[in-house]
């Protein structure tokens, strides 16, 4: 583009997505009126809870639809604060706390908060798309940490030490992760938190998907380097709250005050009427854990069909531990998985994500957030294109 609108370079520098050629063709082929399943979302298939609904029809007719303070009403960062230690064993007082419109924000809000530009970010790959782009609009430097099918997805702490420099200020860890679905036992979250000691790192981990893990124990790796940490979290995944677009963090005081200040000069308050409906999510512990187990127990369902389907098709899908994704090796439909994503949205009509903008080649994302019905018939549709 060229003359008056030119572009920013921070605009420039944006990576085009890989797979945004596969997102339009299926979106092409809806609207010819093609059965396409999509197993690319990311989101629960299941509703909001009613209890989480009521709440914040409540706080609509009570008139709670004004600004409220930049960091979040009071009683929602006590619940956050005192959900931080009932659940994780973390203490991070109220005024600790902030909350932002989904975790995404917090994420931005913590990367532009604490980087510079030529400061360097180690990241585990694969990863979720944002964390590399957030990190480089902030000048900083996104250093992948590669892990393999192999040991399930697994960080090795030794190849993540081999790839400090002077120049290392973070260590971005998300587990249960997107999108390998790998939760990291504690004695790997242990010898992290070991290696951010010996070398001065900042942990920033994003626990998202802390409550839909299967056969793993689900750690905080801030229990074991509460000074070097800043944990975010979120309602989205866990409550089935995408939509509302409430995130929330906890760390150093200094850090959150930073972030705060950030929000003030953006977006101001996450929406208020979704604080009140989060607070609901928070505080009436036992409807919202009767949700997260029934959700919990479908998820495991789903993920032991799909992988023993998948694999079971001859495409090799690690059992992840967690969240509510698999990776499949789609390298014997086409070695590139672009290709192969291509072939399994047209001849397949199975919408799945390549690996590419993952830094996992070779293999594609399904997400099983979605009803046994249609995984069954997913696995019928690639069984098909393979036969
Ligand atoms: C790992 C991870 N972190 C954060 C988010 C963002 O969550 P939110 O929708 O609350 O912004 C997502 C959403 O896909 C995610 O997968």
């Amino acid at each position: 583009m060229s003359g008056l609108f030119l572009l920013s370079e921070r605009a420039l520098s944006l990576k085009p997505s890989a797979t945004v050629a596969v997102t339009s063709r299926a979106l092409e082929l809806r609207r010819q009126g093609v059965d396409v399943i999509s197993m690319s979302v990311g989101e629960p298939d299941f509703d909001t809870p009613d209890h989480v609904k009521a709440a914040a029809i409540a706080a609509i007719e009570s008139g709670k639809t004004k600004y409220t303070a930049v960091n979040g009403i009071p009683e929602l960062r006590e619940a956050i604060s005192a959900k931080f230690a009932r659940e994780n064993g973390l203490s991070y007082a109220p005024d600790a706390v902030t909350v932002t419109s989904g975790g995404k924000q917090a994420l931005f809000n913590a990367f532009f908060a604490l980087l510079n530009p030529g400061d360097e970010v180690l990241i585990p790959a694969p990863y979720w798309v944002s964390y590399p782009e957030m990190v480089a609009l902030t000048g900083a430097v996104p250093v992948a940490v590669p892990t393999s099918p192999e040991s399930g997805f697994l960080l090795d702490p030794d190849e993540l030490e081999a790839r400090v420099t002077p120049r290392t200020r973070m260590i971005v860890l998300n587990s249960p992760g997107n999108p390998t679905g790998a939760v990291f036992p504690p004695e790997v979250l242990r010898a992290v938190a070991a290696v951010a000691q010996r070398h001065d790192l900042v942990i920033v981990t994003d626990e998202m998907y802390e409550h839909l893990v299967y056969d793993a124990e689900q750690v905080s790796i801030g229990l074991y380097a509460p000074e070097h940490t800043l944990t975010i979290n979120g309602a989205s995944k866990a409550y089935a709250m995408t939509g509302w677009r409430i995130g929330y963090a906890g760390g150093p005081k200094g850090v959150i005050a930073a972030m705060n200040a950030l929000q003030s000069q953006s977006t101001s308050n996450a929406s208020s009427v979704s604080q009140y409906a989060t607070l609901a999510a928070l505080s009436d512990q036992a409807h919202t854990a009767a949700f997260v187990d029934m959700a919990r127990a479908a998820y495991r369902e789903r993920r032991d069909r799909i992988v023993s389907g998948l694999n079971g098709l001859g495409l090799r899908t690690p059992t992840p531990q967690g969240a509510f994704y698999v990776m499949a090796d789609t390298t014997p439909i086409h070695p590139d998985e672009l290709e192969a994503a291509r072939r399994i949205l047209d001849d397949a009509r199975v919408a799945v994500v390549p690996g590419t903008d993952f830094a996992a080649p070779g293999q594609v994302r399904l997400s099983y957030a979605t009803s046994m019905t249609n995984i069954e018939e997913v696995l019928r549709r690639i069984g098909g294109l393979l036969g």
